[in-house]
């Protein structure tokens, strides 16, 4: 079993290269098997899910290189096969070869998807979708099939702006007969990498990154190449962290743009913020203020960064008040913080954190990806040293995380107990 051991307190000082983001190699990688020929990937992240989609698409008979960033995926032999249980478990985004697949063969078998325990998580969405465009949907156990005689294009309307549906129904529509419209769509930067991506292999995908997506159908998908964009909650979680313990804490490769949510809420609690380009320079102010954060889509505050935000917030003069509106359980991180100090008082899906605590470091768990990252910056800013288990969570989504923190001067190391 392998651990993380943080010992706390060091300040952090020099530079972190971002890495590719998560949330769009996951769908990226399934997307490229809609080509016949071979698609390049620059900027890959080497992350457990990115390990776990090569393997994949090698069941699938595709060929993969991976080396120093650049993933090449060649899918000249690809055959349709069933994706196993042991395979799709390992992540969620299993789940865009559902799409990718039924655009491709009309007809795709694949074991229910896995990913952290943050809700319900259902994929209602993704299968109306699929309906609408012609495909008929068969749960077999813990199988889903999806077969459709031809794909039509169709008036899809979003009941909620779903990250995943968004994208799982346009890799269905982008080989369907005529035109497909996806109305409140949800409007991530991840979903117009993908968009790039496509209509780079030759798909017509308009109003990606709007509520508004128009796909009109072609016949044929080619080479193409995309570069991965920065990983915006990557960055937003080392920003957090800059905040906590920065002493010009540079942060390289970001997208402004992507952050500005997350931006404005430190700015409000005072934080020293330099931006130019696509760097950040972070400075610890001496006083945090309290504020308030909810969680929205796009172009809100993400959800996937409300659980390290709770950590800044526990640093913060006063009471701040925390709420989760994407999700129903994503909140298991705040017994731990408590362990370790916080005075925070859970009311469903509201954190009240009453600031400033000194955090001391404990033994605590990552019970998800994000509520490790909070543990992990907790960590960083805690007295004493921080043990956190279940750490293939974090590892699923942060690349190299060791090593970076390192870097820039923390006291942080991987065991194996
Ligand atoms: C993506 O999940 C991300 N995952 C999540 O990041 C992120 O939290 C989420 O988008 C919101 O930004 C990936 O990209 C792999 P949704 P996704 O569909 O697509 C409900 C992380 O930490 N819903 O936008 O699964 C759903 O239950 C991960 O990196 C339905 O009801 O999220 C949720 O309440 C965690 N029916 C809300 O919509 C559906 O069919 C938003 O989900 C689909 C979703």
């Amino acid at each position: 079993m392998k651990q993380l051991v943080i010992n706390g307190g060091n300040k952090l000082t020099g530079e972190i290269k971002i890495s590719g983001a998560k949330n769009s190699v996951v769908a990226l990688i399934p997307a490229a098997i809609l080509s016949d020929e071979e698609v390049t990937l620059y900027n890959v992240p080497d992350i457990s899910d990115t390990r776990a989609l090569i393997d994949i698409i090698e069941l699938l008979n595709g060929k993969v290189e991976y080396k120093d960033e650049v993933m090449k995926i060649d899918n000249k032999e690809l055959e349709n096969k069933v994706i196993p249980e042991e395979l799709s478990k390992k992540l969620r985004a299993s789940y865009y070869f559902m799409g990718a697949l039924l655009a491709k063969y009309k007809y795709a078998e694949i074991y229910f998807p896995g990913g952290c325990n943050i809700g319900a998580r259902p994929i209602d969405f993704h299968i109306k979708g699929f309906e609408k465009l012609g495909a008929k949907v068969e749960i077999e156990g813990n199988k889903y099939i999806f077969k459709a005689d031809k794909l039509k294009g169709a008036k899809i309307y979003l009941d909620f702006a779903s990250v995943g549906a968004t994208i799982n129904i346009m890799l269905a529509a982008v080989k369907a007969e005529g035109v497909t419209e996806i109305s409140n769509a949800a409007k991530e930067p991840e979903i117009v990498n993908i968009a790039t991506l496509l209509n780079n292999m030759g798909a017509k995908i308009s109003g990606a990154g709007t509520s508004e997506i128009k796909i009109i159908g072609v016949d044929h998908l080619g080479k193409g190449v995309i570069d991965v964009i920065p990983d915006r909650i990557e960055a937003g979680t080392y920003a957090i962290a800059g905040a906590l313990m920065g002493k010009d804490l540079v942060l390289k490769g970001i997208i402004e743009e992507h952050l500005e949510a997350l931006i404005s809420k430190l700015k409000e609690m005072g934080i020293d913020l330099n931006i130019d380009h696509n760097k950040i320079k972070i400075t610890r102010p001496e006083k945090l203020k309290s504020i308030n954060v909810k969680t929205l889509v796009f172009p809100g505050f993400p959800t996937d960064l409300g659980q390290p935000m709770t950590v800044l917030l526990t640093q913060a003069d006063g009471v701040s008040i925390f709420e989760e509106t994407i999700w129903e359980n994503r909140m298991g991180h705040i017994k731990y913080l408590q362990k370790m100090g916080a005075n925070i008082r859970l009311n469903d899906k509201t954190a009240i954190v009453m600031g400033p605590t000194d955090l001391k470091g404990e033994e605590v768990v990552a019970t998800d990806l994000r509520a490790g990252a909070a543990m992990v910056v907790a960590g960083l800013s805690a007295s004493g040293t921080t043990i956190i288990n279940d750490i293939e969570h974090i590892l699923r989504g942060y690349e190299n995380i060791v090593e970076k923190l390192t870097a820039v001067g923390a006291d942080i190391k991987i065991i194996e107990k």
